[in-house]
């Protein structure tokens, strides 16, 4: 049996786990990290990648940022497009100087496990935590499984950072904590591919055939995605019918889509999903393990490193001050944000997703909505003030 001991024991190394042991390390306090999945796996694990300012000036505090400031590309604005019509949110004067970095959350990932274990951290791959237990009392326990061998990490606080799928919410008890879901009717086919992004920031675009997005990684490579049903298969799309959609429902005059070498294709589902409560006794949980959102707000890992920058915050005050009360208010004050990023990644779900027929009056809803954005700069300024992320300080 292998027996570690640390103060924060860590499920999951994704965004949530890794970010939060790198935020105790600054503060001198120990952490273990178990992962279920190897680390090539968790490493090749394609997702978004929009980095909110909060985001970036916390992987710029914490040492981790080198990499990310030099490939990552700073917008300073994103463009909307309707039925071909396209328009620019620009950032700077609307939000005082707040932008975005894009950057793959996998190059994110890779960077802060370098760093966790370059700088002497453990860190245990392959290793799924199998149960919690004790968080009500001041030793708790997460059993867990490594190269065939049981072993138990006994710990004062414990971190669930084990995405949607992990236990950590299981754990907590049914009677502290509701769950709000909601499914959409459409899904996400995702590409990534060699060719140089047709644009020098986002395309987010409504079209009667339904939602696509133009992102990018690189000077080379492009990521893009399109609105697809559910019950869709990435079978159903050939390289050449998925351009053409592109071509098509990013269209605006005078604008053409370059197309390449796709060398990767994913169907996303479209959920949104939350508990509003986080934690019980010593156990916390953070990121996708206590929510879900679309990801048309660009809001996933923003959200997850917001919650762990709170919790450090908590467990700093605790082992520096011998006060629990930060701890105590860790869901409250996730929450705030959760409840923010929920309702604008909705808004802008519903506002570029087809959703009922051309001309339906939902159709004119959000075309209402778009044509509002033009003329007046408060809404124009409440979407990207919601876009780059609210700072800190508006939900303390
Ligand atoms: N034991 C150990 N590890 C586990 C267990 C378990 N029982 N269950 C799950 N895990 C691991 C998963 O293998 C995964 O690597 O927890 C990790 C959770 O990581 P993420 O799913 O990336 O979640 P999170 O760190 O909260 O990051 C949120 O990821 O899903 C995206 O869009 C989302 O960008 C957001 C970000
Ligand atoms: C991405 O680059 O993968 C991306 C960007 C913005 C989103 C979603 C995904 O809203």
């Amino acid at each position: 049996m292998k027996i570690l001991k640390t103060q924060v024991g860590i499920i999951g190394a994704g965004p949530a786990g890794l970010t939060l042991a790198l935020l105790l390390r600054k503060q001198g306090i120990e952490a273990i990290i178990i992962e279920h999945r190897s680390r090539e796996y968790v490493q090749a694990r394609v997702r978004a990648g929009l980095l909110e300012q909060n985001t970036v000036d916390i992987y710029k505090s914490l040492g981790v940022a080198n990499r990310l400031l030099k490939e990552g590309q700073e917008h300073h604005g994103v463009y909307l497009s309707f039925d071909g019509q396209r328009i620019r949110i620009p950032f700077g004067e609307l939000t005082g100087g707040r932008n975005i970095t894009i950057y793959g959350q996998q190059e994110v990932v890779k960077d802060l496990t370098d760093e966790w274990i370059a700088g002497g951290g453990q860190i245990y791959f392959e290793a799924p935590a199998t149960k919690i237990e004790n968080f009500d009392t001041d030793n708790p326990k997460i059993y867990f499984e490594h190269q065939g061998e049981a072993g138990i990490m006994d710990c004062d606080f414990m971190a669930a950072c084990d995405g949607y799928h992990g236990i950590g919410r299981k754990t907590l008890p049914s009677d502290t904590f509701k769950e709000y879901s909601v499914t959409y009717p459409f899904s996400w086919l995702g590409i990534l591919a060699h060719v140089a992004p047709s644009t020098d920031e986002l395309i987010y675009a409504y079209h009667e055939r339904g939602f696509a997005l133009h992102s990018l990684r690189s000077d080379k490579i492009s990521r893009l995605y399109i609105q697809v049903d559910n019950d869709d298969s990435v079978d159903n799309w050939s390289d050449e019918r998925i351009w053409e959609e592109l071509a098509i429902r990013l269209g605006t005059e005078g604008w053409t889509l370059k197309t390449g070498p796709i060398f990767e294709k994913g169907i996303t589902p479209m959920r949104s999903f939350f508990t509003d409560n986080m934690q019980a006794g010593r156990l916390f949980l953070a990121g996708d393990a206590a929510h879900i959102v679309p990801p048309t707000g660009g809001k996933g890992l923003n959200l997850a490193v917001a919650d762990v920058k709170h919790l450090a915050d908590g467990l700093a005050e605790y082992y520096q001050q011998n006060s629990i009360n930060a701890l105590d208010n860790y869901s409250a004050i996730a929450l705030k944000r959760i409840w923010r990023a929920q309702d604008f990644s909705n808004f802008m779900t519903t506002l570029f997703h087809k959703q009922d027929e051309h001309g339906s009056f939902t159709y004119q809803l959000q075309k209402a909505k778009f044509d509002y954005i033009k003329v007046s700069k408060a809404y124009a300024t409440t979407i990207a003030e919601n876009y780059v992320g609210l700072p800190f300080e508006a939900f303390e």
